[in-house]
């Protein structure tokens, strides 16, 4: 697999692809502040629930190290005030919170700045090695719900991207590639800003997996009349009950799978649950700009002036759901009342 990778360390900056530009160009942005990663963040320069965590981490690992004195608690109230504002870039992800958590753990017992500012450091980049290796195991844990020469559905891109590297819900058909199991792919285009069209079908065609590129609004045609054997999805946010938060039309697939006897998966690591809600009905859905929906790329599709809405995420219930792939394996849907005892030895 020779994907770039989304989001890098690079001591005193961050490298990021400039998702924004695929698959028109392949470039690289260089983030020296956190108000660049903030906005790298907002504006999906780099997107998708754990590259986001991942680069919030870095993000915070580089004010800790601009950081000028000795006073160790003046250092503790900077880093806290840097995370939230760093949490404010998007709401739904819970990656997001969750490594800058991570991070403001990691500082707790720090005697002295220097120490401080080296530890956020190692955990950020220890938070972008383990996913790596955790959408290994996702990808590995997914491929063994498939047979030979099936045809699976997805939307947005939960691939290498949006991660440290093999994806959540694509890093089944990243590893399929590598061992000659071939299977097909149907993506859906993901209207407004097409992480479907843009950024899955690059990704995919790198990899040499078989990918057809379908509008959003005909899903449920594909199931009907084309062999459709799966649809998975990546998650933003799991609530305690299995409820997940997802690109927006994801929740319209779950039904539509349901309707025609397709088992609908979800691929997420742990760091992608968030115990502390009960169902997803608590879950912060972000609404975005109206722009999104009122111009493809830079033309004007609807008159300038329409009322517009515009949520970028919406909530799968866990009755929809077959099962959820985690890099320690699969919680099937009759399982789900266990999602919280997965989390009592988990140092979040
Ligand atoms: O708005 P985006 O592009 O950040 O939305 C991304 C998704 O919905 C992904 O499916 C999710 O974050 C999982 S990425 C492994």
């Amino acid at each position: 697999m020779a994907i770039p990778r989304s989001v890098e360390w690079k001591e005193d900056s961050i490298k990021i692809l400039n998702q924004q530009l695929i698959p028109n160009s392949v470039e690289f942005l260089t983030l020296e502040t956190i108000e660049d990663v903030w906005d790298a963040i907002k504006t999906l320069k780099v997107r998708g629930a754990p590259a986001i965590g991942i680069a919030a981490a870095f993000g915070l690992a580089l004010a800790g190290s601009k950081f000028e004195g000795e006073d160790l608690q003046e250092f503790h109230t900077h880093i806290r005030e840097k995370s939230l504002y760093l949490a404010s870039s998007r709401p739904t992800a819970v990656n997001l919170t969750w490594a800058l958590h991570r991070l403001q753990n990691k500082i707790e017992h720090a005697a002295s700045v220097n120490e401080a500012k080296t530890n956020l450091v190692h955990e950020a980049i220890l938070i972008s090695v383990e996913d790596e290796n955790i959408c290994y195991n996702i990808g590995q844990h997914a491929l063994s719900l498939f047979n030979k020469n099936d045809s699976v559905m997805t939307i947005c891109n939960a691939g290498s991207i949006a991660t440290a590297y093999y994806g959540t819900a694509l890093a089944p058909f990243h590893l399929a590639a590598e061992v000659d199991f071939p299977i097909h792919v149907f993506a859906c285009e993901t209207r407004p800003l097409l992480q479907g069209a843009r950024l899955t079908t690059w990704e995919l065609l790198q990899s040499g997996v078989n990918v057809t590129l379908i509008t959003d609004s005909m899903a449920a045609h594909t199931m009907k009349k084309k062999k459709v054997d799966a649809v998975i999805v990546g998650a933003d946010r799991i609530s305690a009950n299995g409820d997940t938060a997802n690109k927006i039309g994801t929740y319209g697939l779950a039904i539509l799978a349901k309707q025609h006897g397709i088992p609908f998966y979800v691929a997420a690591p742990l760091s992608t649950f968030d115990i502390s809600l009960k169902n997803g009905d608590e879950i912060p859905i972000e609404e975005r700009k109206e722009e999104e929906i009122l111009k493809v790329g830079h033309e004007w599709v609807a008159p300038k002036n329409t009322s517009v809405y515009n949520p970028a995420f919406d909530v799968t219930p866990a009755e929809l759901i077959s099962g959820i792939i985690t890099e320690q394996g699969i919680i099937h849907g009759t399982e789900f009342d266990k999602i919280p005892d997965l989390f009592t030895t988990k140092s979040l």
